[in-house]
């Protein structure tokens, strides 16, 4: 399954994994895939430990990271050289906390509390232009880093000329065909064609839909990747097939012992449905897939405050879910992941992943060969 763009990042098998979890990086990228950090919620200083961390441990091989540039975003926020929590109104924190207050969620000890807003605040301005200007500097840092994604709209033009100017591969998000025009016209070399069953921030239209619309406004010059829903190997020759070359996956990463996530978010996960992975924008200010909870829903009561943008909503969402991971309740649970989570049912690893995704192309090429008359996969 070996696709041009392995031979430009150098990797084996075009599996693209997208994870906040450096461990699952590392992995994916030593088991011939290409893993790519997402940075958008931690601090340049975290990212360069992460980085110094993955550099250490990937044998020398190529990955990527990924950077939230927003288009639209409160930019009161963005500027502020206080703390950007102080603009969420009042009214907003009594809401979010009347409602874990009346569920009985305790509040976090005060040096949690302290903790979890420093981490929070500080890892805000990825969700901003200037926030993923400051990552991308410490990314540039790392020649491990050989490919740079942006996610949220097609990357500025100054983004692109830094990132060509240090020879990386760039590559962006994209939910509608028609918005491949902006990023032709940007100059990315690399589009990740995302359907709405993916996890995270999603447009709504489905990856069977987008993948060969893309492809076919990308034009030749421009590399596709197809993302949302995947966690077979048919899905990758499926993809294959619509004319993408390679899969960018994220919501399969999350089952893998690899994955930071504690054991009770695990097993909230496996015992997730497809249909649990909704989309909403309580989570960042914009719509995201992910788990439906009382919380995911609270918004829709008489009287909900209005949803913050970006990024003060993501500020006031992860101090709560920070309290509801604490308080181990699944009902009030809410994390990204697409509608893939129905087939994640228990845990894995990185490499049974990467084989097993390997074995089932290798399985779906011979049925394909066989409707041809023909046996070669
Ligand atoms: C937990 C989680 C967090 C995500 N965060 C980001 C992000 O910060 N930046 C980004 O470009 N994509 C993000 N995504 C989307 C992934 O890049 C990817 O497109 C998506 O997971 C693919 O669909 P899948 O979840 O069905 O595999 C996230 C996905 C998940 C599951």
């Amino acid at each position: 399954m070996k696709t041009p763009i392995c031979d430009r990042l150098g990797c084996d098998v075009p599996v693209f994994a997208f994870s906040h979890c450096r461990d699952v990086v590392v992995e994916v990228t030593k088991a011939g895939g290409f893993g790519v950090l997402g940075a958008s919620t931690i601090s340049p200083e975290q990212l360069e430990r992460e980085l110094r961390w993955i550099d250490d441990h990937v044998d020398g091989r190529a990955y990527g990271v990924d950077v939230i540039i927003p288009t639209t975003y409160d930019k009161e926020a963005e500027k502020t050289a206080g703390d950007p929590a102080d603009l969420i109104p009042q009214e907003n924190r009594d809401f979010i906390n009347g409602i874990l207050t009346a569920e009985g969620v305790p509040e976090l000890p005060p040096d949690e509390r302290e903790r979890v807003h420093r981490e929070v605040v500080e890892g805000r301005g990825g969700m901003t232009p200037d926030g993923a200007r400051r990552l991308l500097e410490t990314a540039l840092r790392h020649p491990g880093v050989k490919m740079v994604v942006s996610a949220l709209g097609a990357p500025p033009l100054d983004v692109v000329k830094l990132l060509r100017d240090h020879n990386l591969v760039i590559g962006a998000l994209c939910g509608k065909a028609s918005h491949v025009r902006r990023h032709r016209e940007a100059g990315v070399d690399v589009i990740i064609a995302q359907g709405t069953e993916a996890g995270g921030h999603t447009g709504d239209i489905a990856t069977m839909v987008l993948v060969p619309q893309v492809v076919a406004e990308a034009g030749p010059n421009i590399a596709v990747l197809a993302a949302g829903g995947i966690t077979r190997g048919s899905q990758i020759a499926a993809s294959l097939a619509m004319g993408a070359q390679g899969v960018w996956c994220g919501t399969v990463w999350l089952g893998t012992r690899e994955s930071e996530l504690d054991p009770f978010e695990k097993e909230t996960i496996f015992a997730a449905r497809a249909e649990d992975a909704v989309r909403r924008r309580v989570r960042t200010g914009k719509p995201v897939r992910m788990l439906k909870s009382k919380l995911s829903e609270a918004w829709d009561r008489p009287g909900a405050p209005p949803i913050l943008p970006t990024p003060l909503q993501g500020i006031l969402y992860n101090e709560a879910h920070a309290r509801v991971v604490r308080a181990k309740r699944a009902d009030l649970y809410s994390f990204p992941v697409g509608q893939s989570v129905g087939s994640v049912n228990s845990e894995t690893s990185v490499r049974d992943v990467m084989y097993q995704l390997q074995l089932e192309y290798v399985e779906a090429m011979e049925r394909l060969a066989l409707l041809m008359g023909g046996d070669d996969a």
